[in-house]
């Protein structure tokens, strides 16, 4: 192994690798299963027509959600490397491209730790008994306590390594999350709204298919909610020594994913139907409506405490691997230590995030009246998420030979030879649509 070899070896960045292959699935579940699942998707079912939208979504994860998992976990496996220098093999150019996608995700952690801090902070409300609604909880600085309390706690993780830092905390909190939800559906489904929240979420409206922006929302929601996209997964993947299994085990986390995210909305739309709320109330379904429905139910303050607990395991496990994807690539880059690498990124995501966190604080920065977290979500979650996932794509599909990443093609499976087209053609396809729509969409007026 020659010289230039040995500076972009992840080793150097003291990083290891997973105990096993549960070790890299649960870390793997922990990224994918986020706010994103609990908060974004129950959001955007109720904005969309409720169960209108479960078709789209499953197209968009088995079409383009799936595959693009296994191309960043087999990428990573196989270059063995963290996202700059996985570019940089793939094309020494194409390095650029890796930046691009790293500071893309340092935009997304800084106000992904934001809506994480709201979750730790409900949790703190309701374990003290306090009632704190979202208006008054947003007019306070306490967001941003509860911001940089988050950034430190991923910070502190990160930095004690894959093994005893990430894998360690992701083999409770991900079981932890799948105990507390069945915990709730069997709540839910005791509740007089259970029907009715049930076939608002999954009765299927095949008339709003021919509405392009409904599948753009569901190929960005699938990327957002797998975690694909921004390399988390490419970097997780670099950690895991006996890749054959990653097909496999990338249809695990998915499925994981999925599945969190229909027993939350099994617990959400119940919970609505039943206390006569609004279902497409938005963003704030989970921190103003959903309290509300906790103050009047039997329990309701065990409940409080344990769904919180909820959204912050799953925030928390999700904003981790975030995390990791610029801390290991300054580490193996500037060939400093983990520990300091976690430490100066820290201190980069708290100020990245603190105008967004400051936009829901008792000091409200907005801009074009717009909150800045808005806006950090529509151009790093939403719009950066597609560029970031189209140069992923594009790089180890087309720039990297088929054989580097998928060994002997001859001898793929009947699902990797469908597999390996759809990351070639559909992804990019679908990814270049979706950036042009959501484009058109800043200047054509709403409607
Ligand atoms: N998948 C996470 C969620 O659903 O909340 C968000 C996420 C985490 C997206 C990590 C991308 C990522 F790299």
């Amino acid at each position: 192994m020659g010289r230039g070899k040995r500076k972009y070896s992840c080793m150097d960045a003291g990083a290891d690798e997973w105990s096993s292959r549960l070790g890299f699935i649960l870390a793997s579940i922990g990224s994918a299963v986020g706010i994103g699942n609990i908060w974004r998707f129950s959001t955007i079912v109720g904005q969309n027509g409720g169960g209108a939208y479960l078709v789209p979504y499953l197209c968009a994860v088995f079409l383009v959600g799936l595959p693009m998992m296994i191309l960043e976990m087999q990428t990573g496996h196989r270059l063995r490397a963290q996202v700059v220098q996985a570019f940089h093999r793939a094309r020494s150019p194409l390095r650029h491209a890796g930046w691009i996608v790293c500071i893309l995700v340092t935009g997304i952690i800084g106000y992904y730790l934001v809506v994480t801090g709201w979750t730790l902070a409900y949790v703190v409300f309701s374990l003290s008994g306090t009632r704190e609604l979202f208006p008054a909880f947003t007019a306070s600085f306490a967001p941003i306590i509860s911001f940089l309390a988050s950034a430190a706690i991923c910070g502190a993780v990160i930095s004690f390594g894959v093994r005893k830092g990430i894998e360690r905390i992701t083999t409770f909190l991900v079981p932890a999350i799948f105990v507390i939800l069945t915990g709730m559906v069997l709540i839910a489904v005791q509740l007089p709204g259970f029907a009715a929240g049930v076939s608002y979420f999954l009765t299927p409206d095949f008339s709003v298919l021919a509405d392009p922006l409904i599948w753009g929302a569901a190929i960005g929601q699938v990327f957002f909610s797998l975690s694909v996209g921004y390399g988390a997964l490419l970097t997780y993947g670099s950690y895991f020594r006996s890749g054959e299994e990653i097909p496999r085990s990338a249809a695990i986390v998915t499925a994981a994913d999925l599945a969190v995210a229909f027993l939350a909305g099994l617990v959400i739309f119940p919970i609505v139907f039943s206390y006569g709320l609004e279902p497409a109330a938005g963003p704030e379904l989970a921190f103003t409506t959903l309290p509300l429905a906790f103050a009047l139910m039997p329990w309701g303050d065990v409940l409080a405490v344990v769904f919180f607990a909820l959204l912050f395991f799953a925030a928390i496990s999700s904003a981790i691997s975030f995390l990791e994807v610029p801390t290991v690539t300054l580490a193996t880059m500037a060939r400093i230590p983990r520990r300091r690498a976690a430490a100066l990124m820290t201190i980069v995501v708290s100020l990245v995030g603190l105008p967004a966190a400051l936009s829901y604080s008792a000091y409200p920065l907005h801009i074009g009246g717009v909150p800045v977290l808005d806006l950090m979500d529509e151009i790093f979650g939403t719009f950066g998420l597609s560029v970031s996932g189209l140069l992923i794509a594009v790089t180890f599909s087309w720039f990297v030979g088929p054989e580097v990443i998928w060994g002997d093609i001859s001898r793929l499976s009947l699902f990797m030879r469908i597999v390996v087209p759809l990351c070639r053609y559909v992804i990019p396809a679908a990814l270049v649509i979706v950036i042009v729509f959501r484009v058109l969409s800043w200047f054509l007026p709403a409607g």
